[in-house]
């Protein structure tokens, strides 16, 4: 037996002023976003923004669903639409920015694990990192320079 040991590396910025101006102008696109969120049942938002490497834009939010399990999020509504609306373009960088509606939320929100894997595959495919970052409705931003460092063992295309 041995054991082996995980590392992710990633960076946090104390806000968001600490950051390149072209990470703040994607963050403002994932506010944007995140006013179009429906969720009516959760009352948390989240919005997340897409550079391509064709330098569009692509944005998406959550849409929840009074069939609980067949509402979406928002990183995952976004990267499909990527995925369907530039099948050739390379993903280069994901802001999410998310918060409750209840309460202030003031902790960089990660990807949930599906949407991980969603993005995941996305990295997969075009074989370069998707630099992503993440926060509360202010405060912190966390950087992380690509998917597979929030997703370890990650299942893809390689055990099919
Ligand atoms: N949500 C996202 O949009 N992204 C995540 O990574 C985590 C959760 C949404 C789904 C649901 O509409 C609400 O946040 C509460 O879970």
């Amino acid at each position: 037996m041995k054991e082996i040991k995980i590392e992710s590396i990633l960076s946090v910025y104390d806000n968001l002023d600490e950051l390149p101006a072209d990470i703040v102008g994607l963050m403002d696109q994932a506010v944007l976003a995140r006013e179009n969120s429906y969720s009516p049942y959760s009352k948390f938002s989240v919005g997340a923004a897409i550079l391509l490497d064709n330098n569009e834009i692509v944005l998406g939010s959550n849409q929840e669903n009074a069939s609980y399990p067949s509402g979406l999020c928002a990183e995952r509504t976004a990267i499909y639409y990527a995925g369907s609306q530039y099948p050739k373009a390379k993903i280069l960088k994901m802001a999410i920015i998310a918060g409750s509606r209840i309460r202030q939320t003031v902790t960089p929100i990660p990807p949930c694990g599906a949407c991980r894997q969603a993005i995941a595959e996305y990295e997969v495919k075009q074989d370069s990192p998707i630099e992503i970052y993440f926060m509360g409705e202010t405060g912190k931003v966390v950087k992380s320079h690509s998917l597979a460092n929030l997703l370890p063992l990650v299942f893809d295309k390689s055990v099919l």
